[in-house]
């Protein structure tokens, strides 16, 4: 099934070791630069719906949670602490300065991302 990617921001707003959080057509994103590469997962902790962006500290691939120290890894979304728990993640793409995030083809329609295509 397609993917719609959308403009999330540019590579200026996310330098290296960086995290952002941004509404991806309404819906809240959280950004990653990991020495380059891009990542993308959706805002909400796993475990309390907490921000990412807002509160989390990114260490290398590591995202920790600030509310209850969660820790996940950005680029499988496994969670370090709990793994019955996952981070849900999105496909990256980048356009010259651009950065896009992927939703399934309905999700940017102000629906809730599905977690399976
Ligand atoms: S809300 Fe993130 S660890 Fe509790």
């Amino acid at each position: 099934m397609p993917y719609y990617f959308y403009s999330a921001c540019t590579v200026n707003d996310l330098p290296v070791g960086g995290r952002l959080r941004v509404a991806v057509e309404g819906y809240p994103v959280c950004l990653y630069n990991v020495e380059g590469t891009y990542f993308a997962s959706t805002d909400s902790c796993p475990h309390e719906r907490v921000s990412l962006g807002d509160g989390g500290t990114l260490d290398g691939a590591t995202i920790t949670c600030g509310a209850h120290r969660w820790s996940f890894d950005v680029r499988t979304g496994e969670c370090h602490n709990n793994p019955g728990h996952k981070l849900r993640l999105f496909p990256v793409g980048r356009k010259g300065d651009e950065i896009f995030v992927g939703f399934w083809v309905n999700e940017g329609d102000g629906e809730e991302p599905r977690a399976d295509p």
